[in-house]
């Protein structure tokens, strides 16, 4: 008897990027996430627009909207289109009561502003993006790049008042500050745990010089998850 191949991760993010596409309709705007599971999204999406499928796309981040518009999806912008029926976007993380760390690729702010925008959010992932309790994954929290440590030791003391000391990072990549699209900086906060995220989402958002941070709480109602065995499953909110 020969053992059944594993799907890896990338094959996950794969499946549940094409599983999701069940939600688009032809004439649809729909919200483009950013990262490499919103890429398989955006790569399928594009086959059916070359087939005569017709969509508007909003972007979350200029490296969604180059590799939406080198496919020949139509892009339109949050202003035109304040009310969004679908987003499809990956997460870092999600926990049992479809709490998301996002961030990683540093597109959190408009990904959230495009995710808040909409009616449906619709997260696709990999099966090692399923955790009980957030936090393995650092939070990013994203600031203005005035006054950094005067910003970050209200971010700390936020983190204390919930029982949290995380180790905190300037994210750097390739040893220079890293920018997101909005000139912003982002720190990293590796929690180990994240209590109370409900209650620390908005502290930290209450902070002078936070942008906003990584916690989408409450924002995703279906989340399609790749497993290991190349299956799809499809998680609904309530
Ligand atoms: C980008 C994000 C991404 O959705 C998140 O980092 C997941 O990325 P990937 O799909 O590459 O695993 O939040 O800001």
């Amino acid at each position: 008897m020969s053992a059944k191949k594993l799907v890896d991760a990338d094959g996950q993010k794969k499946a549940a990027a094409i599983a999701a596409l069940k939600y688009v309709e032809s004439g649809m705007v729909i919200g483009l996430g950013t990262g490499s599971t919103a890429n398989h999204f955006i790569q399928a999406l594009g086959a059916k627009v070359k087939k005569g499928f017709a969509v508007t796309g909003i972007p979350t981040s200029k490296a969604t909207a180059d590799l939406a518009t080198s496919l020949g999806i139509k892009l339109g912008t949050l202003n035109d289109n304040p009310f969004i029926p679908f987003t499809f976007d990956g997460a870092d993380e999600f926990d049992g009561d479809f709490r998301l760390i996002k961030g990683g690729g540093g597109a959190l702010l408009i990904e959230k502003m495009v995710a808040t925008s909409s009616k449906f959010v619709v997260t696709i992932a990999d099966a090692s993006k399923q955790v009980k309790v957030l936090g393995k994954f650092p939070l990013p929290v994203e600031i203005v790049p005035v006054g950094i440590k005067a910003t970050a030791w209200k971010i700390e003391k936020a983190f204390d008042m919930c029982g949290m000391k995380p180790k905190m990072t300037l994210r750097n990549v390739d040893g220079k500050l890293f920018r997101t699209d909005a000139g912003n900086c982002i720190i990293d906060c590796a929690c180990g745990e994240i209590k109370q995220p409900d209650r620390i989402e908005v502290m930290l958002n209450n902070i002078p010089g936070v942008v906003n941070n990584g916690l989408f709480n409450g924002i995703s109602g279906i989340i399609f998850v790749g497993k290991p065995d190349g299956t799809v499953e499809e998680l609904r909110r309530g």
